[in-house]
């Protein structure tokens, strides 16, 4: 039996298997591993300057000739950002947060490179709006998921709503696929293609710092959080994090709101330029940017399908792990009297 949807020719890929844009994480390695084994690899741009966008998709073209995207979150204006994708040529755009809003140019904008658009919602009545907008692949994000998330409702009864409200327009299944019986399930539920953030931020090529990674591996599915707390730079934005020492004083103190939280305005690390990271800061802590610091106060985006990963693997392993899996499980069910 070999798993493949339309959706995998419509991007040009073997497997229906996304590597989920994972910050600071989603290096040219990991995509280029994950897109060279046959998935789709997702390159994070959002707030680079032109030049780092230019050198990361150079750097993943040299790795891959085979497709991968790019995403930005809308958060802050990421027009120059687009244009730098667009004029270098990448053909699948996914957005995260705010594109619906009135006189957003970026849909039109990758159209007009001839780029497919994607957009993580969290309803159905959301996905029907991002159709009508012109959005071609949704990406239903449960409340399950690791990082930020926009919606809260869960996987499984999210997909298939979204999936009626859409159909034929292809829907890809974000939040707790942990393992190939995760990408069975989201695949029977109608998406054609599982997103996978936390399984691939543990992959070996990801910059995961090896704190958050230790902790990741010691995790259950019961120990991840979802809060608003880690605000600084990006105010209102609901994610899901490891539960560490912020988090526990934060609710030993009663919860408060931001401007009355315990240790606010503290330094708990440093940028590789020297910076200071301050406590509740919403930034990814990878190797690949900080120095030194309290890693495990940070903001450890982790999602429920932690409890499913018990090791780090090259990412071509995690897909191909995804695709015997996945496919047992259906031949199983199939078989079944
Ligand atoms: C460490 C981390 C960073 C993330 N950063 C982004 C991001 O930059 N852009 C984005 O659209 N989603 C981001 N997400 C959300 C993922 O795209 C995806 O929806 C989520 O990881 C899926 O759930 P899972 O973690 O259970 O696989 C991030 C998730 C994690 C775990």
């Amino acid at each position: 039996m070999t798993l493949r949807t339309p959706l995998c020719d419509q991007l040009g890929i073997a497997h229906p298997i996304i590597q989920a844009p994972i910050g600071g994480a989603a290096v040219p390695e990991l995509a280029a591993a994950v897109s060279e084994a046959g998935g789709l690899g997702m390159l994070a741009m959002t707030g680079l300057e032109p030049e780092q966008i230019l050198e990361r998709l150079e750097a993943t073209r040299a790795l891959t000739v085979r497709p991968f995207g790019v995403n930005l979150i809308l958060h802050a204006e990421q027009r120059a950002q687009l244009e730098t994708c667009l004029e270098a040529g990448v053909k699948i755009v996914s957005y995260f947060w705010r594109l619906l809003e009135p006189g957003n140019p970026y849909i039109d904008q990758a159209h007009a490179a001839s780029a497919l658009v994607m957009l993580t919602v969290g309803s159905a009545d959301e996905a029907r709006r991002a159709v009508d907008a012109g959005v071609d692949i949704i990406v239903a994000q449960g409340v399950e998921a690791g990082g930020h998330i926009w919606g809260t409702v869960s996987t499984l009864p999210l997909v298939p709503a979204v999936v009626d409200a859409v159909s034929p327009i292809p829907v890809v299944a974000a939040g707790g696929i942990g393992d190939g019986r995760g990408l069975a399930a989201v695949l029977a539920l109608g998406a054609q293609a599982g997103w996978l953030g936390t399984r691939f931020l543990l992959a070996d090529e990801s910059p995961v710092h090896p704190t958050h990674a230790m902790l990741a591996l010691g995790s259950a599915e019961t120990d991840t959080v979802y809060s608003s707390l880690y605000d600084v730079g990006w105010p209102d934005s609901p994610h899901r994090t490891l539960t560490n020492s912020t988090y526990r004083s934060w609710i030993e103190a009663h919860s408060p709101p931001t401007g009355r939280r315990p240790g606010e305005g503290e330094t708990v690390g440093h940028f590789r330029d020297g910076r200071p990271i301050p406590r509740y800061f919403m930034g990814l802590p990878t190797t690949t940017r900080i120095v030194d610091g309290d890693v495990e106060s940070m903001a450890l985006y982790t999602g429920q399908s932690v409890g499913l990963v018990h090791g780090r693997l090259p990412a071509g392993r995690i897909v191909t792990n995804l695709m015997a899996e996945a496919e047992a499980v259906l031949k199983g069910l199939a078989s079944t009297p």
